[in-house]
């Protein structure tokens, strides 16, 4: 008889041996404990967490990824608009963070009150500096009241009197490109580029003693687009620091591109404030009285002079240049208000010699028009976060524990029907006394942030954004092209990542 061979379609298999099951279930004991932690700490923190009475969303309350989330996607300042329009004045928006969009908040987090002194500000969220050292932005109390003192100088109204001869000569570059430019309105221009130009050209100046050549060149400078991919790295920078081991990670996350960028922008800062120290000239700019100060305890050390000459460039133009493209964007959507602002410059003005930072401070409605596009388009949209004292504290009514993150988002602030009647609309009479507007939320409008931390240059950015403003309406008739009908739905990394802004220009006739 025919001895049929055994046959198995599968191949055979040795039992494991007792060391792989041991190995298996360690490996299922340790995910079982660590989902059973994160499965206790989510449950901790919906229900029994010191914040858990504050409202918002469950999944925000549970865990950080939301957040991380809409801070990568670019929709953090929108998303808090939304948030606060569903739950109100308070929101929990992490585990440890609360959002308020009440007026008196402001003084709570970024005041000083006696008893207590300045809250820390949330470093994870901001853009590490280009070196290793601390800029104005980025500093403990100790050193930015060194910075702040000598930097301040440079800010008073004096130094601003004596800059107006170097910033007019931009502005004017500004308006004679625009006219060769805009091929008497048929052909649109970006008005985004072209004010991003100017304002870069100034700080460059103000800063280094030379421009970037923007205006000149009708193109961004290399060093200036390197700018733009910083303010992207801050938000994988701010979520890849919240995770475990976050300085292996972030290069991980961060694409190539922006980490190769970043390093060109530590080297040509570098240069250029290396330039500015060989110069060593009098002039009304930023290092003039730092170098008066050099080598001495109160000074700043080369590391210092870098760090805070890259955070200068970003927080002095690109800010500046946002308001600019938004009240452009503004003014084209609301004709009533635009007929109105041209009434009052081309009234005030027989030539445009006499258009000068004092005969600007006369313009009430051109002050309110930039006001009021503050307040509809913060440059700064997101809050910036501070940390509660371990004492806790009181912030507008309410009782917050000690390390708890905290903050006022501007754009969700300001567009409240809670603070601001009509808050949609771009109504520039609220900031003139109209009756209509009598309950308006005053104090809750802090576009340049409230407490020693304040912004350093505001009165800079009022008078390049009031000048700048006069003499476009002076010089020009301007027509929203069809392109940027929509212009104002985009995304923001602290500041505005905004589009192509697409306006023709049609120069006025008979102007001197
Ligand atoms: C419309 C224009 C501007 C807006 C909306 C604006 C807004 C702000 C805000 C909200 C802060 C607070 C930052 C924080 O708390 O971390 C700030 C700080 C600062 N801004 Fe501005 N800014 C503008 C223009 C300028 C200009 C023209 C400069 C000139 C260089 C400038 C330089 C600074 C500096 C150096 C700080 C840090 C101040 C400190 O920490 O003591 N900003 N700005």
């Amino acid at each position: 008889m025919a001895v049929i061979p055994k046959f198995s379609v599968f191949p055979s298999i040795e039992a494991p041996s007792m060391g792989v099951y041991l190995a298996l279930a360690l490996l299922g004991l340790g995910v079982g404990l660590i989902s059973s932690y994160y499965l206790g700490c989510i449950i901790y923190n919906v229900y029994f967490h010191p914040l858990s009475k504050y409202p918002g969303p469950r999944l925000m309350a549970a865990t950080r990824i939301p957040y991380m989330q809409v801070v990568i996607g670019g929709r953090y300042a929108q998303r808090l608009k939304e948030l606060h329009a569903k739950y109100g004045d308070v929101v929990r928006i992490a585990p440890d963070e609360l959002s308020f969009i009440d007026g008196n908040a402001w003084k709570a987090i970024y005041g000083t009150r006696p008893g207590h002194s300045q809250k820390q500000k949330d470093y994870r969220f901001y853009t590490p500096t280009v070196t290793n050292t601390s800029s104005i932005i980025q500093s403990n109390d100790i050193d930015h009241t060194r910075f702040r003192r000598l930097l301040s100088h440079a800010f008073s109204d004096s130094s601003l009197r004596g800059q107006e001869p170097i910033i007019k000569c931009y502005v004017d570059l500004l308006i004679q490109r625009l006219h060769e430019n805009a091929d008497n309105g048929t052909k649109p221009l970006n008005m985004v580029a072209w004010y991003n130009y100017a304002t870069f050209d100034i700080i460059g100046d103000l800063a280094f003693g030379e421009p970037f050549d923007c205006l000149k060149n009708s193109e961004y400078h290399e060093w200036v687009k390197l700018i733009f991919s910083e303010i992207k790295f801050s938000a994988y920078a701010n979520v890849s620091r919240r995770l475990p081991a976050s300085k292996l990670l972030l290069p991980l996350i961060t694409p190539k591109r922006v980490m190769t960028q970043k390093e060109w922008h530590r080297q040509l800062t570098t240069e250029k404030v290396m330039g500015r120290l060989e110069k060593n000239n009098e002039r009304p700019d930023f290092y003039a009285n730092i170098l008066k100060h050099n080598g001495t305890e109160k000074g700043f050390s080369v590391g210092e002079m870098i760090a805070n000459g890259s955070t200068l460039i970003i927080a002095g133009s690109e800010t500046t240049a946002t308001l600019l493209s938004g009240v452009t964007y503004l003014l084209l959507k609301n004709p009533r208000v635009l007929a109105k602002l041209q009434e009052e410059v081309r009234g005030a003005f027989k030539s445009e010699a006499q258009i000068s930072f004092e005969s600007c401070n006369r313009l009430e409605y051109c002050l309110a028009v930039l006001t009021e596009a503050l307040r509809v388009y913060p440059p700064v949209g997101v809050g910036l976060p501070r940390i509660v004292d371990p004492q806790g504290d009181v912030i507008a009514g309410e009782w917050v524990p000690g390390g708890t993150i905290v903050s006022v988002p501007h754009l969700a602030a300001y567009h409240s029907p809670k603070n601001f009647t009509d808050a949609e609309q771009f109504v520039p009479e609220r900031h003139l006394g109209d009756p209509r507007y009598a309950n308006d939320s005053r104090m809750v409008m802090q576009p340049f942030s409230f407490g020693p931390r304040n912004c350093i240059g505001r009165n800079l950015a009022y008078v390049e954004m009031r000048i700048i403003l006069a003499r476009m309406i002076f010089n020009f008739d301007m027509e929203l092209d069809p392109v940027s009908e929509n212009w104002m739905d985009h995304k923001s990394f602290i500041l505005w990542d905004k589009p192509d802004l697409m306006v023709k220009l049609k120069p006025r006739t008979k102007l001197q």
